[in-house]
């Protein structure tokens, strides 16, 4: 079957189109002819030039589909590569990170000599307690800059280690702890959001009691909200770190191969259990930096803004490596777009000169629904390149993105990636490429997708949609799925044999610039998170109320995409507003806040085929308010006009 597309394919947007100004280009790192370059020779000097090694590689890459590894034989330290190095050739000074913290005036600016001295404190602090090369490592934090530290305090030690996003529950914590079986747990007390104090710690508690195999936590003190601290288990940071010697020396970089694992994000996929996306060290650390520095067009004097979370991959590889590898200053921002008003994220912007902006198209919907007048009030001239990630972005937002963000004036790069390629793979390059808004425009050099139809045969551009695929290997792909070959090679590597399936629907133009079209499997993409209709579905079950769920998704004008739950209860109950908050909740406690549904619809029954199937495509229909598609092979026929009747009321909050 083809791929449904839930996503933007407006034919009439290929007319319009923004070339690249003269004047861009002149200045540009990627240079007219950059596609021409041998790909292989790119990513050896990419790999030799860029990074610093404490032994050269000595071959490229090898590909033992679906396996790759990349810049073999090499010794390498991402830390050294971040921090060290850069001080040592007399950056010390440069800012690493304009930090903002959501309370108003919370600020620091840390120098990469400062940042230097924080990671080796922090790295010797958590040697103490017994972190050392291989010890696997979680970490549960807030947007502050001990999250930074302690991801390049754990490099520089050889410690493996999970960020899990903040917003995540206990459930999803305790989960990630457990499958990479981490014994330590960096946390800390509470982290702000919207003005109100999120409890970290109670939750980080709730989860280690269900993860035996971590038995030690550092917290951070925050928010000083009131935690409880279990003797022997728990230690506070300052106790931890604060004393320690701040001398490089004290704690040199752990000589790592360029295969070691050094990170597992964790991804929702298809089934109830995310998968620990592998991700190793030398490739991933060629493959953010060079990306970074091309793509954002980064030069000395840059002020670069991701205002992702560092809690997905979007900012380890865009707030934290690539662009501590490109010795650029970033500016990280602790908390929401409308604290205390709606213009926070203008007003960092005029405060620190911001020159390039990278965000997900649900902020940029956001900011537009709020009007572009906060937006008017701050001086955005300084910006030069304006991204998103994420998610398609539909034309409408990517020209207002343009026009009121970037002052008609600044290239828009739209970047498809994913969390398993590490790095971004299909993008624009600002002084190379002609843009159309909501295509991702062209691959990277040595990315070589391809659309493909239903029997793996490739689609000509121009000639219709299908499934993307990568053909070729890249530095910064996931390495495979932790403890898991088999759900690795089923999910990726089987429907099309030899190449990587993304999971994505995507066309390509006569112009060869590609649409990436939505997910086409069980995955949902909320506000550019990526959420697992089966986890969802899981946790709906869970409660004891429930009797069956199916989970889909709807367009959603703001977020994308939104969650939408048909509900059976037991013994033929009727739902009610109040059984809809508490199923609601009852998934933001077994997941996140982010995959509650939106919707809920109570129904007696959920449309079966006769072999007991749940019709999800029909469920969909109704869920996007379409006329219904064929209902023949159902069990009851008559059960799905009931649900759309019940649908129909919308029950939207
Ligand atoms: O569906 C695609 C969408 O986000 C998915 C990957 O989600 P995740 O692993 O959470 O990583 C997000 C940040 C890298 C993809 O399969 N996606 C991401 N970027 C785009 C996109 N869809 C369209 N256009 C994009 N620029």
């Amino acid at each position: 079957m083809m791929p449904e597309t839930t996503n933007i394919s407006n034919l009439m947007n290929e007319q319009r189109s923004y070339p690249p100004s003269a004047e861009f280009t002149a200045q540009a790192n990627a240079q007219p002819g950059f596609y021409d370059q041998d790909p292989d020779e790119f990513w050896e000097r990419e790999g030799r030039e860029r990074l610093s090694w404490f032994t050269p590689f000595s071959t490229l890459k090898e590909w033992n589909p679906p396996y790759a590894k990349w810049y073999l034989g090499g010794k390498i330290n991402a830390c050294y590569n971040a921090v060290d190095r850069h001080v040592e050739n007399g950056l010390g000074d440069k800012v690493a990170y304009y930090w903002e913290g959501e309370p108003v005036d919370d600020r620091k600016t840390i120098t990469y000599a400062d940042l230097q001295r924080e990671v080796v404190k922090t790295a010797n602090g958590f040697a103490s307690l017994g972190i050392g090369k291989g010890t696997h490592v979680g970490v549960y934090m807030g947007m502050v800059p001990e999250l930074v530290y302690t991801m390049l305090a754990l490099t520089r030690l050889g410690a493996p280690f999970t960020v899990v996003f903040g917003g995540f529950s206990a459930d999803s914590l305790s989960g990630r702890l457990n499958d990479m079986q981490c014994t330590h747990l960096i946390t800390q007390d509470g982290s702000y959001r919207r003005g109100k104090v999120f409890d970290l710690k109670a939750t980080a508690d709730t989860a280690m009691d269900a993860a035996p195999s971590t038995t030690t936590s550092i917290v951070l003190k925050r928010c000083s909200n009131d935690v409880v601290m279990h003797e022997g288990r728990d230690h506070w940071w300052h106790d931890v770190v604060d004393g320690q010697s701040d001398d490089p020396a004290s704690r040199p970089c752990e000589p790592m191969d360029s295969e070691d694992l050094m990170f597992l994000m964790y991804s929702s996929g298809t089934t109830g259990k995310p998968k620990g996306v592998v991700h190793s060290t030398a490739g991933y650390l060629a493959g953010t930096s060079t990306t970074h520095h091309y793509i954002f067009d980064i030069k000395p004097d840059t002020v670069y803004w991701c205002a992702a979370d560092i809690g997905w991959i979007t900012g380890h590889s865009y707030i934290v490596f690539g662009p501590l590898v490109n010795a650029t200053t970033s500016v990280m921002y602790e908390g929401t777009p409308d604290f205390p008003d709606k213009d926070r994220w203008w007003e960092i912007i005029e405060r620190y000169k911001v020159t390039v902006l990278y965000c997900a198209p649900t902020a940029i919907r956001t900011h537009m629904k709020w009007g572009p007048e906060y937006a008017q009030k701050h001086d955005l001239s300084t910006l030069k390149v304006i991204g998103s990630v994420g998610e398609p972005i539909n034309p409408e937002a990517w020209v207002w993105y343009r026009d009121h963000i970037g002052g008609g004036r600044t290239p828009v790069v739209d970047t498809w990636w994913q969390t398993e390629n590490g790095m971004v793979l299909i993008t624009p390059l600002p002084g190379l490429s002609t843009l159309k808004p909501g295509s991702a425009s062209k691959p990277f050099i040595g990315i070589e997708p391809a659309v493909l139809d239903d029997h793996g045969e490739e689609i000509a551009p121009g000639a219709g949609a299908g499934y993307l695929v990568v053909k070729k290997p890249w530095p910064a792909m996931l390495r495979g799925l932790y403890n898991d070959d088999a759900r690795y090679k089923d999910t990726y590597w089987s429907r099309f044999p030899g190449v990587y399936m993304a999971g994505d629907g995507a066309r390509v133009d006569a112009d060869g610039d590609y649409w990436l079209m939505g997910r086409i499997d069980d995955v949902m993409n909320v506000s550019g998170h990526r959420l697992s209709t089966i986890e969802i579905e899981s946790a709906l079950v869970d409660h004891p109320d429930v009797a069956e769920a199916a989970v889909t998704a709807r367009a959603d004008a703001l977020t994308g995409q939104a969650v939408v739950a048909f509900v059976t209860l037991k013994g033929g109950r009727d739902g009610s507003p109040e059984k809809l908050a508490e199923l609601r909740d009852h998934v933001g406690k077994v997941i996140g806040a982010i995959a509650k549904p939106a919707n809920i619809v109570f129904t007696p029954e959920l449309p079966k085929t006769r072999s007991g199937k749940i019709m999800r495509r029909l469920l969909r229909d109704v869920a996007e308010h379409r006329p219904l598609g064929d209902t023949t092979t159902l069990a009851d026929p008559t059960v799905v006009s009931e649900i759309a009747d019940r649908a129909a009321v919308g029950k939207d909050e």
